[in-house]
């Protein structure tokens, strides 16, 4: 099967596509033919170097947890399954990614495409979708349903930020989003009620205080926690030591600061599913490319100006 590779760690001119055996899947797997992916900071991030030590990657590596296309094959013990159905997740690391015909995913975190859901769309929802979903209700304790919070999402415009805008609201939330003037308008378009624009003189000055801040830009929390209510919590999306030290360690402040690191699970993808066809939640496409081009895909996310997500057709 056709697959892009990378075996030493670099810029996206690392990729090489080429023939590699089609997977057997082993118990408890599933073969998906994959019809498209979605880029994430994690997959140029990983193939860069920059996790080596916390995340080394095993080469030969076929980059790309996103993905969404039809169920090949089942391994042993799978049910709930059949060939030919449409589906999508956030596939493990050990076994290869998306970036190939064919790919190994674990039933467990497998998700039915709904009807409406274009194989894009379905790429673009399971990494950054559930990582917003976990941010807001498992580390900042907002519920899904009947959340009175007023939720400051910074990087609204991106991929996780601009699923956490449409959570946020569809949970009854009050969001505000962060963003460029540029973006201004496709925010406020996804619910929220309010929108700040980063690149302004005092951007914050004036605002009343937020329950959660979630920042998709930076792990920097000092900044934010002035904005905060007492018992407020400030959670970002990119760990380092001192964030993680400071979640264990926060004695000098009634405010709280978190981190995430994805689980992915069919049932937020199922829930993420959900609101998409009730309407509450679009995936904003960025950009598509294909398969062979996905060092210029990565290049586009590189750049820290994606608005919402970058889509891999792996068939075309
Ligand atoms: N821990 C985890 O499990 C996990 C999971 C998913 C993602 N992440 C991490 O979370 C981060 C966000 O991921 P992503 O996929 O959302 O990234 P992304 O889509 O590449 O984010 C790009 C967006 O960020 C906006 N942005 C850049 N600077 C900004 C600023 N100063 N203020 C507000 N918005 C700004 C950009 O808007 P403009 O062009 O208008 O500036 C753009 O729309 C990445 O670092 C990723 O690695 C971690």
């Amino acid at each position: 099967m056709r697959a892009l590779r990378y075996s030493a760690y670099g810029s996206p001119d690392v990729l090489k596509l080429g023939e590699v055996p089609k997977p057997e899947p082993g118990p408890g797997q599933v073969r998906m033919r994959v019809h498209a992916g979605s880029v994430n900071p994690i997959d140029w991030k990983r193939a860069s170097g920059e996790y080596r030590l916390v995340m080394p990657v095993k080469f030969p590596s076929v980059p790309m947890y996103d993905a969404a296309g039809l169920v090949d094959a089942l391994g042993p013990d799978v049910t709930g399954f059949a060939a030919g159905d449409r589906v999508h997740a956030r596939i493990a690391d050990a076994s290869g990614g998306a970036a190939a015909e064919y790919a190994l995913v674990g039933a467990g975190v497998l998700a039915r495409i709904p009807e409406a859901m274009s194989d894009g769309e379905a790429a673009a929802l399971p990494l950054a979708g559930m990582t917003a979903v976990q941010a807001l209700r498992d580390k900042a304790g907002m519920p899904l349903s009947g959340a009175g919070e007023r939720v400051l999402v910074v990087g609204a415009s991106g991929g996780v930020g601009h699923f956490a805008v449409q959570i946020a609201r569809a949970a009854g939330a009050t969001v505000v989003g962060v963003c460029s003037a540029r973006n201004a308008e496709l925010v406020l378009s996804l619910g929220a009620h309010a929108v700040i624009d980063y690149a302004s003189a005092d951007p914050y000055a004036g605002q009343p205080p937020f329950d959660i801040v979630l920042d998709c830009v930076g792990s920097d929390a000092a900044p934010f926690l002035g904005l905060l209510v007492r018992g407020g919590r400030y959670v970002t999306c990119l760990p380092s030591p001192g964030i993680l030290l400071r979640s264990l360690f926060n004695p000098f402040t009634s405010r709280s600061v978190r981190t995430i690191l994805l689980q992915p699970s069919a049932a937020d993808l199922v829930y993420l599913d959900e609101l998409y066809s009730a309407a509450q939640l679009r995936v904003v496409i960025d950009s598509r490319f294909p398969l062979a081009e996905l060092a210029a895909a990565w290049r586009r996310s590189i750049t820290g100006r994606v608005v919402g997500k970058v889509i891999v057709d792996v068939d075309r």
